[in-house]
């Protein structure tokens, strides 16, 4: 009999890495990494940008590969097996991506809303439809319905057979709008000189600090996911070849995202006669907004690439929110032993009835209103800072430390060569882990958390008070941890049943 172990796991290695790269191409690399990248001197800033992904994220997330790998089990037990007095670093874990799917449901929502609106029009819709708050909680089941049915599934059956075919799908459909664009003509070449023309004067402390901190979001590092789909691995999968990979094709679409996106924008802005600049390009307001105008403005073709673009946007969305959805499940299943599917429903169902109020605090933003707003901030980007620019880094390092330290990196060189690591190389690894990156996160971390409550030099109280929540939920996991996890059985994949 086939035992649990092998049925709860990925089937083969490039459906692993493939799932991961699904996790890994999101959001971020559609409308974060372009921007970041024009706005911090182009191709200056895709070296340095390189250079973090090299020496930080993959760093990072062969850490966090091998921690769910080596106890083949969900975060807690991941670092309870290290340390007791450590299991609540997986708590953290498991508690970040929860938090990330409430509002990137919602986004999520979006991305199908503008999908299927393509045909008739987008341009001027955003701020109607985020007003509209049946549509938007319409239209977020729907994205998680979608996300539902593949974890449902299962790693090997859901999560890894739908990667394998929307992976694939994502690539093409982005390759198709690149080519298309480029082709445009006009304004074609003025947008990628925006983008990529190196301007190393521009780089400075915080565009650093920026390539970094995305490099983090963009590799889908600090929110548990990597540990998870780690745990579904075995021996037979080569971690440093799978950690390269997923780096180089997470990398490469964000690339390919920007040389759409801006001759895209250049063009319109030179039909029309206006300066690009002028144009929001940045975020939400580039993709919901800008793009639709822009592709919209090139006639019946363009309806056509805009539904392909948004369609590609869906995949990047679902491919990410699966990976976070998977961390919450695993853990339900594992600790409280049910069935898969119960938990993945229950898991859908709370984050369905929490995105409610994300998407009704967003709409009112983009309308000029400010109903349910914490410190200031529409409950989006109160969510997305809290994550992003606190808690995030602090699971990163964690998961660095912990290999680092509390295995012990002779230990781990051991472990590591195990897994076919040259003797050499897995040694100076281990220095870079123990030493060199939990350091950089820790300046990610503090310059992060200063910027906040110092934007632009002047005290701001909301960012302290960001800061503090942020805080609160660390200290209220540890004590849910000491008073409920650390000495009750927190579960393995061997534990999935059905
Ligand atoms: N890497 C993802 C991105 O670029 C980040 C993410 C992953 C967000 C999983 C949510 C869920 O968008």
């Amino acid at each position: 009999m086939e035992n649990t172990k092998k049925k709860s796991g990925f089937a083969s290695g490039i459906g692993f890495v493939l799932a991961a790269a699904g996790s890994a191409v999101g959001l971020g690399n559609l409308w974060g990494f372009p921007f970041k990248t024009a706005e911090n001197g182009g191709a200056a800033f895709v070296i340095i940008y390189i250079a973090c992904v090299l020496f930080i994220g993959f760093l990072t997330m062969i850490c966090e590969i091998f921690l769910g790998r080596r106890s083949q089990a969900n975060p807690i037990t991941s670092f309870k097996v290290i340390n007791k007095n450590v299991g609540w670093f997986g708590l953290i874990a498991v508690a970040v991506p929860l938090i990330i799917t409430f509002y990137y449901s919602v986004l999520g929502g979006y991305t199908v809303k503008f999908a299927f609106n393509s045909f008739w029009g987008n341009t001027g819709n955003l701020t109607n439809f985020a007003g509209s708050e049946w549509q938007v909680i319409l239209f977020t089941a729907i994205f998680l319905i979608f996300a539902l049915i593949v974890v449902m599934g299962g790693v090997k059956d859901g999560i890894e057979k739908a990667s394998k075919v929307l992976m694939p799908a994502l690539f093409i459909l982005l390759l198709l709008v690149v080519i298309f664009v480029l082709f445009l003509g006009e304004g074609v070449s003025d947008g990628l000189k925006f983008y990529l023309v190196p301007d190393f004067s521009k780089i400075t402390l915080s565009s650093v600090l920026a390539a970094m901190g995305q490099a983090f979001y963009s590799l889908s590092l600090g929110m548990g996911a990597m540990i998870v789909y780690g745990s579904y691995t075995g021996k037979e999968i080569n971690l440093l070849k799978s950690a390269s990979m997923i780096c180089v094709f997470d990398t490469f679409v964000a690339l390919l995202a920007g040389m759409a996106i801006f001759p895209a924008v250049f063009h319109f802005a030179s039909v029309e006669g206006i300066p690009a600049e002028s144009l929001k390009l940045q975020g939400l307001m580039l993709m919901f907004e800008t793009l639709p105008k822009v592709f919209e403005s090139i006639g019946p073709i363009g309806h056509v690439i805009e539904f392909f673009f948004f369609a590609m946007v869906i995949i990047a969305a679902v491919t990410s929110v699966i990976s976070i959805m998977e961390v919450s499940s695993q853990f339900i299943i594992q600790k409280f032993k049910i069935k898969r599917k119960i938990a993945t429903l229950g898991v859908a169902v709370i984050t369905f009835a929490l995105s409610i109020p994300v998407g009704i605090s967003l709409g009112s933003m983009l309308n000029g209103g400010s109903i349910l707003q914490i410190f200031g901030m529409d409950m989006l980007s109160f969510l997305d800072t809290v994550t992003n620019t606190v808690l995030m880094p602090i699971c990163a390092l964690f998961s660095c430390v912990a290999v680092g330290w509390f295995i012990g990196s002779k230990k781990a060189i051991r472990e590591l060569c195990d897994d076919g690591f040259n003797q050499k190389v897995a040694t100076a690894l281990s220095y870079l882990i123990k030493y060199f990156v939990p350091l950089l996160i820790a300046v990610i971390e503090i310059f992060g958390v200063i910027g906040l409550i110092f934007p632009s030099g002047t005290f701001d109280v909301n960012g302290l008070g960001v800061a503090l929540t942020s805080l609160a939920i660390v200290a209220i996991l540890i004590v849910v941890y000491f008073i409920w996890l650390k000495n009750t059985n927190t579960g393995t994949n061997m534990d999935e049943i059905g």
